[in-house]
């Protein structure tokens, strides 16, 4: 029968024999898939796996730093790089999700190519596929703006002609997380909510810039750091928030403000296939709501989304 103990060891001396002395090269995205293989895969062959964790400035408050951090913990062998301005260089001015989501793809190929060149005959790319992926159950909304997108093949250009390996690729989402148990990785990183590769690129409503996502790391933050402190994170699927284009008439001490509306999504789920939105306590919502509205400059109204998916997708874009 099937053990998360046996599956690594298995996995390990199989790697071991196919990668030999080759090196190999992989793109970490935060999330628990790629983090896992990474691990397998170090286990395997060390420091000839070569990690690239890139920062696209769509990512939560703090969570370049920390889960870099984190990561050189485990022992990995990872290069951050911080590709925020070209990012939004690549984004400026563009409102349409799609469009958005090409643009985030297409510069987090090129990042990632440049940085996979500056390794020295590396023969191996190593993607975080998991089985759901394969079998393209798995709701991404763009065909190319995702890292998953992005670690199936296709990916990356020809030229590069490296071979894949997938360690994962057999595995549903709970045997990736007992995997990662197995091996001991950190259940902060296990636990993690899913993340959309494009980031809060597709949860800033509209076009794109640095002070939005400041805005929306904030909105964020608040309302994860909340989730996490009342004990409610594990029992969400996924939780979020969007940055709505609309501003809304509010008072603030004796003055009329005039500012932007956030939207706080946060949806119970199997799969992401369908899904219901959370019933979280009013308190935890009102409490959560005068966070925001107190600390973020330039939001002024708060908004819970009770859409279930379908007819609602979880992301707005
Ligand atoms: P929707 O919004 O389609 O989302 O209900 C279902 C799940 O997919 C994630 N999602 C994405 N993930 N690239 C990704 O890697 C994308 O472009 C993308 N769009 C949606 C979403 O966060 C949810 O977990």
């Amino acid at each position: 029968s099937w053990t998360s103990d046996s599956f690594v060891e298995t996995s390990v001396a199989e790697m071991k024999e196919q990668l030999g002395d080759d090196k190999v090269v992989l793109g970490l995205s935060g999330g628990v898939d790629s983090s896992v293989a990474a691990m397998l895969i170090h286990k395997a062959i060390g420091k000839n796996l070569y990690c690239i964790f890139v920062d696209n400035g769509l990512l939560r408050k703090n969570e370049f730093e920390e889960v870099l951090e984190s990561y050189k913990g485990l022992g990995l062998n990872v290069k951050g790089v911080n590709a925020k301005d070209k990012f939004y260089e690549a984004l400026k001015g563009l409102t349409d999700p799609e469009l958005k989501r090409k643009a985030i793809g297409k510069t987090f190929i090129e990042v990632f190519d440049d940085e996979a060149h500056q390794i020295q005959d590396v023969k191996w790319l190593a993607q975080g596929t998991i089985y759901p992926d394969i079998i393209e159950s798995v709701s991404v909304k763009g065909p190319s703006a995702t890292i998953k997108s992005h670690h199936n093949v296709g990916g990356l250009p020809d030229y590069m002609k490296l071979k894949i390996v997938e360690p994962l690729k057999l595995l549903f989402k709970d045997g990736v997380r007992e995997v990662g148990a197995a091996m001991e990785m950190p259940t902060a990183i296990l636990s993690r909510h899913p993340f959309p590769g494009p980031g809060l690129g597709i949860r800033i409503l509209g076009d794109i810039t640095a002070e939005k996502v400041r805005i929306l790391q904030e909105v964020d933050y608040f309302f994860i750091q909340g989730l996490k402190d009342a004990g409610l994170y594990d029992g969400v699927w996924q939780a979020g928030s969007m940055l709505l284009p609309v501003q809304s008439v509010g008072v603030m001490g004796d003055e009329r403000t005039y500012e932007s509306v956030v939207a706080l999504r946060a949806v119970t789920s199997v799969d992401g296939m369908t899904a219901d939105w959370a019933h979280l306590p009013y308190e935890f919502l009102a409490d959560v709501s005068n966070k925001i509205i107190n600390n973020v400059k330039g939001v002024n109204r708060v908004v819970y989304d009770i859409s279930s998916k379908p007819p609602a997708t979880i992301e707005w874009e």
